[in-house]
C-alpha cells in the first residue's frame, strides 16, 4: 500500500517537473521535419556571458523547434551548451565584448553560413529572442524565396542618411535585435561582398554597426528594399502590450528593459519561477505548444 502511494507520488512529480522532457512531448508534433532541413537557416547571435542563460533558455525552448536548422554564433568553447545544441555552437573566434568590429566580425561569420547552406530563407536573431520557427515558416511562405526579401522591422523613423566618398546615401535596415530574414537568391547575390571577411571590412571602413552595415549592402548596394513585418519584437517595444491571444501569430519576442527601470517581459501565465525563466520564455513556449504547464502562481 505505502509503496504504491510512493510510487504514484514519484511518478506524479516525474510528470510535473521534467519540464524540459515535457516540453518535448508536444514539441514534437511541431517540429520542423530532417525533409525541411533547407527550406531555413537559423543564426543566433550569443557571447560566453549568456552561455549558461540565454542560450540555455533557447536551447531548452524554441531551439527544440527545429534544432537541425538552429546554429549560435559566439566567441569561446563550450562543450556542455554544444551538446545540447547537437553540435550546432559555432565558435567565430572573432573575439569576446560589443566592439563593433567584432560584432560586425560575428555577422559576417553568420552570412557565411547562410551562403554555405543556400536555403530558400536565412534569418538572424539575437539571444535575447524567442522565435516561434512555426509562424516565422507560414510568414515566409507569403513571399517567394527566388525573388529577393529582405524581412524585418525597421529600426528607426526615418532612414538612415550617410555621407560617403560619393555623396549622400539614404536607406533603410531591419533592427537585429528583432530579428531578419533574407531570401536565397538575396543570400547569392550577397555573396561575394561577404566572402573573405568582405563584410567585416566594409563595416570597418563605413564605421557602421552590423545591422545598419546589412541594410546599406542589402538597401544601398543591392537595391532591395526592406520588407518590414510588425511581427518581428525586440526589447525595444513594450512587449506586455502584445495580447496574449495574438501572441502565437508573432514572429518573434524578446525581453529584456529598453529602459534600465522596466522589467520588460511578454504578458503569459507565469509557469516557472523568476530564477529559472528570467526572460520568461519557458513560460511562452509552454504557454504555445503544451496543453498543460506548471501552475505556479
Ligand atoms: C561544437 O561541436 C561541433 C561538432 O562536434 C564542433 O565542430 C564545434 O567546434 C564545437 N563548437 C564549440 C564552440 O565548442
Amino acid at each position: 500500500m505505502e509503496v504504491t502511494v510512493i510510487l504514484s507520488v514519484l511518478l506524479w512529480f516525474a510528470a510535473h517537473f521534467r519540464f524540459s522532457e515535457g516540453y518535448g512531448r508536444v514539441v514534437r508534433d511541431v517540429r520542423l521535419q530532417s525533409k525541411d532541413s533547407n527550406r531555413l537557416t537559423i543564426t543566433v547571435k550569443t557571447t560566453s556571458k549568456f552561455h549558461e542563460s540565454r542560450a540555455r533558455d533557447i536551447a531548452d525552448t524554441w531551439f527544440q523547434l527545429a534544432p537541425e536548422n538552429i546554429f549560435f554564433f559566439t566567441d569561446s568553447f563550450d562543450d556542455k551548451l554544444n551538446k545540447s545544441l547537437g553540435g550546432h555552437l559555432i565558435n567565430t573566434g572573432c573575439g569576446k565584448g560589443h566592439s563593433r568590429d567584432r560584432l560586425n566580425c560575428k555577422t559576417n561569420a553568420e552570412l557565411d553560413l547562410f551562403t554555405q547552406r543556400l536555403s530558400d530563407w536565412a534569418c538572424h536573431f539575437d539571444d535575447d529572442n524567442y522565435v516561434n520557427v512555426k509562424t516565422l515558416l507560414n510568414v515566409l511562405d507569403l513571399y517567394d524565396h527566388n525573388q529577393d526579401w529582405y524581412i524585418g522591422k525597421s529600426s528607426t523613423q526615418r532612414p538612415v542618411e550617410l555621407d560617403t566618398k560619393n555623396g549622400k546615401v539614404t536607406f533603410w535596415f531591419a533592427t537585429g535585435g528583432a530579428g531578419i530574414c533574407l531570401s536565397r537568391a538575396l543570400v547569392r547575390k550577397m555573396t561575394k561582398y561577404v566572402a573573405n571577411g568582405g563584410f567585416a571590412k566594409m563595416g570597418s571602413y563605413l564605421s557602421l554597426p552590423d545591422d545598419m552595415l546589412l541594410g546599406y549592402l542589402i538597401s544601398h548596394k543591392l537595391s532591395v528594399s526592406l520588407t518590414t513585418d510588425n511581427r518581428f519584437h525586440s526589447h525595444f517595444e513594450d512587449l506586455a502590450l502584445i495580447d496574449r491571444f495574438e501572441l502565437a501569430e508573432q514572429v518573434s519576442l524578446s525581453a529584456g528593459s529598453y529602459d534600465k527601470q522596466v522589467h520588460n517581459l511578454v504578458d503569459v501565465p507565469v509557469a516557472f519561477s523568476t530564477e529559472i525563466d528570467k526572460q520568461r520564455f519557458r513560460s511562452l513556449h509552454c504557454f504555445l505548444f503544451s496543453k498543460r504547464c506548471p501552475d505556479i502562481v
